[in-house]
């Protein structure tokens, strides 16, 4: 079956809630030290007929728009590099001119993920991860990969 890309509508607010719940632990999610519910921003999905493969969150402040969550459930079919894309036209469209997110020290697959998609470092916050745990304890010390979770990067691509 041939998949989809659709826009989140508010019939998807529980799912995108409840994935959000299982993918990073809680319904919300702390990123330079803001409390965000990705399930009420705009964002896209990709099915798989019935099936949500893929889902991307994200929100525009001025001109530049943030990616605040990006998931695939089935990785290397290039789901994750649609949404990306996906978000990218949308911020064009929202007149902006830079998209960013921010991701942890851990996250070595995303890392490179972005960078060989156009995003740079922009910045390095040491420990900010354990300032967000203080809030959100769930946050869990070290990664399946056995790195200590600790440091938040920041990425950036200039869109337009
Ligand atoms: C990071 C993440 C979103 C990538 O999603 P994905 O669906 O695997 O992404 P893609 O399939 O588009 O690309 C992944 C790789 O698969 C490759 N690929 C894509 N289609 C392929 C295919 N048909 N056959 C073989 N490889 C393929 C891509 O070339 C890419 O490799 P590259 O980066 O070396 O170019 C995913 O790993 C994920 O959900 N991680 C957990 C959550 C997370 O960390 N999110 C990001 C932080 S916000």
């Amino acid at each position: 079956m041939k998949k989809r890309i659709l826009p989140l509508d508010p019939d998807d607010f529980e799912q995108v809630k409840e994935i959000m719940i299982k993918e990073w632990g809680s319904d919300y999610v702390i990123v330079h030290g803001d409390i965000i519910h990705p399930a009420e921003l705009p964002g896209y999905k990709i099915m798989d007929g019935k099936t949500l493969v893929g889902l991307i969150t994200c929100a525009v402040r001025g001109q530049q728009c943030e990616i605040v969550t990006l998931n695939s459930f089935r990785e290397a079919e290039g789901i994750g590099e649609t949404l990306l894309k996906t978000v990218e036209t949308y911020a064009l469209s929202q007149q902006c001119t830079t998209c960013m997110l921010v991701t942890t020290n851990n996250n070595l697959n995303a890392l490179g993920f972005y960078q060989r998609r156009g995003y740079y470092i922009a910045e390095v916050k040491p420990g900010a991860v354990d300032e967000s745990r203080k809030v959100k304890m769930s946050i869990p010390l070290i990664d399946e990969n056995g790195i200590p979770i600790r440091d938040e990067i920041t990425l950036i691509k200039q869109i337009g």
